[in-house]
């Protein structure tokens, strides 16, 4: 069936990508975002220094890249988001979609705030309005933090003005951008964005390295200790970094996999991609270390002792280091500038999962499905992050929705598409029809043995870890609130969902990825 008959006879024509350019500025600007800039230096200097490169380039070979172009398969495949593409692969699978999209919902719900706190601080740099102690500028008088959440303290959710505000103005730029489109919206703000964001890190990066100090940094960051690979946990920290920085086993690759065009090669846009998030993310580790070298020297003390971890990292040590650096102001824009930059190309992606997997479902146009999608994400987003309680309840998201869901959604799909739907040969065909090279039997080795296997073993040390010792020091009913009870609440509303009816123009009359050969690109 051509796509004008299709048409004409009530089928909806996916929305696509113009091309293969745009696909992959668009899927490295999902990848490239605050994990890169934030996550990855402090994962690396807290796991082992330079030895954490080891189970990093592993963790990338056998799962990061292979999961990477399961995803692209199962997209590009199925032409769907996640609870279509999987209903296409069986008609049981739906359900793990819909476990991804309510991943996606959690994360967007934190990463939003993020995002709201980096704009703000491009604000702040130009003025350094943190002063003399950043720390308490920004949990005191910027957050308002209540440390709510430990020792039997309550949880607040009264509304911080300077927070909640730049958080409505995030989410109403992002929905407007998603209900434009995926040609417009989509591929626009990585268009514009991740060519200033690349210009603006380099220079950063080239600046850090000439500070004085820098070299120390660098030592400290890639000193390697080699003891470090004998521990579980480094091995862990490398597959959860990777999993989050690639933007793999939680929908978004598969979202923006099934707006290819059917003739186009997913497998060498993978590997572009993959390439260009590692490189990116050594890129920052090395302008990190750099100015945290600068700043022991100049207070004296040893690279370990400024070098936080998590929030601490971007907001209270970046904002130090500005302080002290010639160029106060620009460097400041340029840091916190970047970081809004990456958080918003990777925020829409993690939104368009959410966004695609209702107007798949209910057959709703994308402005209505965005409001329904987004909205709810929002409110949540606005009410609990955006009151003086809103750390605790990003860390205990954050940890859950990374370590444990991103986790549990990638075993189970490759679990189920290897051995329960028997799969794989469909999935390695579809990458080798257009693909640059040919996958075979070592990529679904890894994905159909090598994977369970480690994410199997990955997951149950988390989750035992995090059931004997808890989570963060926070009260147990806290982690059993946001952190196990999020989860269980993602698999029970889309048990849910996966028993809802689809609306038959939607699932039956989307193109159909098997008879519709039109608009394609040749590659
Ligand atoms: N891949 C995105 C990041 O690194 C989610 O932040």
């Amino acid at each position: 069936m051509s796509a004008t008959a299709a048409r004409q006879s009530g089928f909806r024509i996916r929305e696509s990508f113009s091309g293969r350019t745009a696909f992959i500025l668009v899927a490295i600007g999902s990848a490239v975002g605050l994990g890169n800039i934030w996550r990855f230096p402090y994962v690396t200097y807290e796991n082992g220094g330079g030895a954490f490169l080891i189970p990093y380039l592993v963790a990338l070979l056998t799962a990061g890249l292979p999961i990477l172009l399961f995803d692209y398969a199962v997209g590009h495949k199925f032409r769907g988001s996640p609870p279509l593409a999987f209903k296409r692969m069986h008609h049981n699978a739906e359900v793990i979609g819909w476990f991804q999209v309510g991943i996606c919902f959690l994360i967007a719900i934190y990463y939003a705030a993020i995002v709201a706190w980096a704009a703000m601080y491009t604000w702040f740099s130009l003025s350094q309005a943190w002063g003399d102690d950043a720390e308490g500028f920004f949990f005191g008088e910027f957050l308002q933090y209540d440390g709510g959440g430990t020792e039997g303290s309550g949880l607040s959710v009264d509304f911080v003005a300077q927070v909640g505000w730049p958080l409505i103005v995030v989410w109403i730029v992002l929905l407007l951008a998603l209900a434009t489109g995926v040609r417009k919206g989509l591929t626009m703000v990585s268009l514009v964005g991740l060519p200033v964001l690349f210009v603006m890190f380099a220079i950063l990066v080239g600046y850090s390295l000439t500070l004085e100090g820098a070299t120390t940094g660098l030592n400290a960051l890639f000193t390697p200790d080699w003891g470090a690979l004998t521990s579980p946990t480094v091995w862990i920290q490398a597959y959860g970094q990777i999993f989050f920085s690639l933007s793999v086993g939680f929908g978004i690759m598969i979202t923006y996999a099934s707006y290819l065009k059917r003739k186009s090669n997913a497998s060498g846009s993978g590997l572009v991609v993959g390439f260009a998030n590692s490189s990116f993310e050594l890129l920052a580790a090395i302008g990190v270390f750099s100015a945290l070298g600068f700043l022991a020297l100049a207070a004296g003390t040893a690279v370990d002792e400024v070098a936080s971890s998590g929030l601490g990292l971007a907001f209270v040590a970046f904002p130090t280091i500005i302080s002290e650096v010639p160029a106060s102001a620009l460097v400041g824009v340029l840091f916190f500038g970047s970081l809004t930059l990456a958080g918003v190309t990777s925020l829409i992606s993690i939104l368009e999962v959410v966004v695609s997997a209702v107007k798949d479902k209910t057959g709703w146009s994308r402005p209505v499905s965005v409001l329904v999608a987004g909205v709810p994400a929002a409110l949540v987003s606005i009410v609990l992050i955006g009151g003086v309680s809103g750390v605790t309840i990003l860390d205990v998201v954050d940890a859950f929705s990374n370590n444990v869901g991103i986790v549990l959604g990638a075993f189970v799909s490759v679990v189920l598409a290897t051995w329960i739907y028997r799969k794989l040969d469909v999935l390695r065909d579809a990458l080798n029809a257009y693909g640059s090279f040919k996958v075979g039997p070592i990529w679904k080795t890894l994905i159909g043995v090598v994977l369970p296997v480690v994410l199997g073993v990955l997951l149950v040390m988390d989750i035992s870890d995090k059931i004997t010792e808890g989570y963060g020091g926070f009260d147990t009913w806290v982690v059993a609130t946001f952190g196990w009870g999020a989860l269980a609440l993602v698999i029970v509303v889309s048990a849910g969902l996966s028993l809802v009816p689809w609306r038959s123009s939607s699932a039956m009359h989307t193109e159909d990825p098997e008879h519709i050969e039109s608009e394609e690109e040749t590659v």
